[in-house]
């Protein structure tokens, strides 16, 4: 299969790191002419650097705006008016117990994780829709379908982003136009490292710990070790290549076999 996305724009917000950068790196690889979001300059311009050092032709553009904010949804509008691809990624995740989650910290999730993307799907998907053409992705997460402990208020912002891309799929039905949610499980970014360390902090290295957290702590694991950034930016690329025509409304796994359910 030949995943060509030349004369395509890709948007993938929350891109200097992790996942989102990972994301951002393989769309550029396939040609896309891809839009990084982050907060600050600096970070978006040593995020550019590092995907044109990996990707020498790769065909960037850079626009630091908020995107949890009208503000920031306005901004990157005016810079990039339209899109064939949306991925929204930014997101953010705390652990803290449920009953101490206050009013203000519950709608700070929402608002970041839920709303920032509905706000950008609002914005793009009509254009698309108007071109016959275009591919939303949600990046949800395992703890949509099975709720952490410690992480209630992230999990439950992560179910609703399973129902907002059903949706809005139902929403440009017919239109050639797609939206899924894509659900990675532990994933090898500098976050989860550090989150990690502090849950494991007596283990040797940082590659006993993760293995450590994997068995106490995603026991299910049929992957025994946290994923990579690349293989959710595979699955990302390949949900909004034009041979994934066919998926939509979809919640697609990339969890490492966590979730033990016969159908996502
Ligand atoms: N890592 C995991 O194990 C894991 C597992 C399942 C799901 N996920 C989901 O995957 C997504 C990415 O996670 P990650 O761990 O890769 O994140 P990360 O490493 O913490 O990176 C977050 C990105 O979002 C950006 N960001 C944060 N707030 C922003 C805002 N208000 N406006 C624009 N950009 C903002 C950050 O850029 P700046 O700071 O430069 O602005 C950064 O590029 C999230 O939705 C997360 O819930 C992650």
């Amino acid at each position: 299969m030949q995943i060509d996305f030349t004369g395509r724009t890709a948007l993938v917000t929350g891109s200097t790191m992790g996942i989102g950068l990972a994301t951002a790196e393989a769309f550029a690889r396939a040609g896309a002419r891809t839009v990084l979001n982050g907060r600050d300059e600096q970070r978006l311009k040593a995020a550019a650097e590092a995907i044109r050092e990996r990707v020498p032709a790769a065909d960037l553009v850079t626009v630091a705006a908020d995107v949890t904010t009208p503000e920031g949804a306005r901004t990157l509008l005016e810079a990039v008016p339209a899109v064939d691809v949306l991925v929204n990624n930014t997101g953010i995740f705390a652990s803290t117990p449920v009953l101490e989650i206050d009013d203000s910290e519950w709608r700070r999730f929402f608002d970041v994780n839920v709303l920032s993307g509905v706000r950008l799907a609002r914005q793009y998907m009509p254009g698309m829709m108007a071109r016959g053409f275009g591919r939303v992705v949600f990046v949800s997460s395992e703890t949509a379908v099975d709720t952490p402990l410690d992480m209630v208020h992230y999990g439950v912002t992560k179910t609703a982003l399973l129902a907002v891309a059903a949706g809005l799929a139902k929403a440009a039905a017919g239109t050639g136009v797609t939206v899924n949610s894509v659900l990675p499980g532990p994933t090898h970014t500098e976050g989860i490292e550090e989150y990690i360390t502090a849950l494991i902090p007596d283990a040797a290295t940082f590659d006993q710990a993760q293995r450590q957290f994997i068995a106490e702590y995603r026991p299910t694991s049929l992957l025994q070790r946290l994923i990579r950034p690349s293989e959710v930016a595979d699955l990302i690329v390949f949900t909004s290549s034009a041979q994934a025509s066919a998926t939509t409304g979809a919640a697609l796994k990339v969890e490492g076999g966590t979730l033990r359910s016969l159908v996502p």
